[in-house]
């Protein structure tokens, strides 16, 4: 059984993400019916991580430790990330730096949305992606405020992006169970 984490990074009070995210859940359970793999939605929200090298609480540390075997538990990834001033949010970014070992030689797709689409937030998460070892997916699944939400806050995604979705996780799929045999 091959399980993927839907990983939604962000924790913005009022974020769009969380549909998102929901959307890509469901959608991913309901394409990949009788195939052997598993999908489970991760919120950031749920870890209090600190800063990456500030001294962490013993509830910090907590966290840090659900966060680093949660990511370690999953063959592949579905990154749920938002464009924050042409890049990565700095939480989903730091949150990434706790990794390495737990995403290894392991596959990595996204699903990106914001103001105008997310295209630089996952071109600039596949450069990390690279030094963190992890292979990522041709197809991405990219949504706008402008399309794919009605008045910028409710989620009605355009019908073609269940089609880019459905590419996607094919590949996910394809590249997970590969990169499963090295490791
Ligand atoms: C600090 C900040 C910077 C942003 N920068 C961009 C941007 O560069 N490009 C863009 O398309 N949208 C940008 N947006 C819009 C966000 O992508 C949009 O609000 C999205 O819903 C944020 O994700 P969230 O609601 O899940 O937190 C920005 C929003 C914030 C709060």
């Amino acid at each position: 059984m091959l399980k993927i984490g839907i990983i939604l990074g962000s924790v913005r009070e009022g974020r769009n993400g969380l549909a998102v995210a929901q959307w890509t859940t469901q959608k991913a359970k309901e394409f990949t019916q009788g195939q052997d793999v598993e999908f489970e939605m991760v919120d950031l929200l749920d870890y209090h991580l600190p800063f990456l090298g500030t001294k962490a609480t013993a509830e910090q540390g907590e966290a840090i430790k659900n966060w680093s075997e949660k990511m370690a538990s999953f063959d592949g990834y579905i990154f749920v990330v938002a464009e924050y001033n042409h890049g990565v949010s700095g939480t989903f970014k730091n949150a990434l730096d706790f990794l390495n070992p737990e995403v290894k030689d392991k596959a990595l797709a996204f699903v990106g949305y914001g103001g105008l689409g997310a295209a630089r937030s996952i071109e600039s998460l596949r450069m990390i992606a690279g030094q963190l070892a992890m292979a990522t997916t041709q197809t991405n699944v990219n949504m706008s405020l402008m399309t794919d939400f009605e008045n910028m806050s409710i989620f009605k995604p355009a019908s073609y992006h269940d089609g880019e979705l459905k590419t996607l996780l094919g590949q996910l799929i394809n590249w997970s169970t590969a990169l499963k045999t090295i490791r």
